[in-house]
């Protein structure tokens, strides 16, 4: 079974990259199952309904979020009708939404994916650890293939839940930093999918002048050198299961793809 992961989709130059190039590579790469992170797909900053249902009409089976996913006041009324829109399984009970997803993939493997979000250097939310715990509980046995979606800032955070989660799930990816990592175990960063041609996806001028006035301002989505980041997780179909009964990852491989 082959899943494509796609890092943090920026704007609309992130929208544009996944528009033209998606179909593709998942025809050439032979992809049973799609999941991408779309918490900065509006404008760098949250994502919308009508986003929602077009990166979905791509080819996405499942957008995972993060500490954006709330900043668009229209996706509070939205996330419970639209189930494969996750958002960190971690927020406080009683928001809206969900941050795990299951179904059936193109080749008949039922899969979950899980949204998690890191607590250092970021909001002080519920415990990423014990809501794994909660939430794999919930996976029915015949689940064969679970990603989690570990949004987070720091690195240690996110291998040590790919430890935690060593032997339960088929693959930890990390999201949030937009820069891609080159540990293909722990992808600790699948890194971002938008313009590379400023401070993660956001206008360099504003970003700089931010650092030296510190003064609020207002940032907008970059432009140039638009890149699309993931990661192919090729799982072992014929060899052993882990101890929770699940595929093993066989490989995972990061992809780059360019526009400009
Ligand atoms: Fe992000
Ligand atoms: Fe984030």
């Amino acid at each position: 079974m082959r899943v494509l992961f796609i890092g943090d989709i920026v704007g609309s130059p992130g929208r544009q990259i996944v528009r033209d190039r998606l179909a593709d590579l998942v025809a050439q790469r032979q992809i049973d199952l799609v999941i991408a992170n779309g918490e900065n797909s509006a404008s760098g900053f949250g994502i919308t309904p009508r986003i929602a249902q077009e990166l979905l009409g791509m080819g996405i089976d499942v957008l995972s979020g993060g500490n954006h996913s709330w900043d668009r006041k229209e996706i509070m009324e939205y996330l419970p009708h639209e189930p494969r829109l996750l958002r960190p399984a971690n927020f406080p009970e009683g928001n809206p939404g969900s941050g795990l997803y299951l179904g059936t993939a193109k080749n008949g493997v039922r899969y979950g994916v899980l949204n998690l979000q890191g607590r250092v250097f970021m909001a002080p939310i519920d415990d990423p650890f014990r809501k794994a715990d909660c939430e794999l509980a919930k996976l029915p046995p015949d689940v064969a293939f679970v990603l989690v979606d570990m949004h987070a800032e720091t690195t240690s955070e996110k291998i040590a839940m790919g430890w935690y989660l060593d032997g339960r799930v088929t693959a930890v990816v990390g999201t949030h930093t937009h820069v891609a990592t080159a540990d293909e175990h722990v992808i600790t960063d699948v890194g971002m999918t938008g313009p590379h041609g400023g401070v993660i996806g956001m206008d360099k001028e504003a970003i700089i002048k931010k650092f030296i006035d510190g003064l609020p301002a207002r940032f907008d989505v970059a432009a140039g050198d638009v890149q699309m980041n993931c990661v192919l997780i090729e799982t072992d179909d014929a060899g052993p299961r882990n101890a929770s009964g699940r595929l093993t990852a066989r490989s995972i491989e990061r992809l780059r793809l360019r526009i400009d």
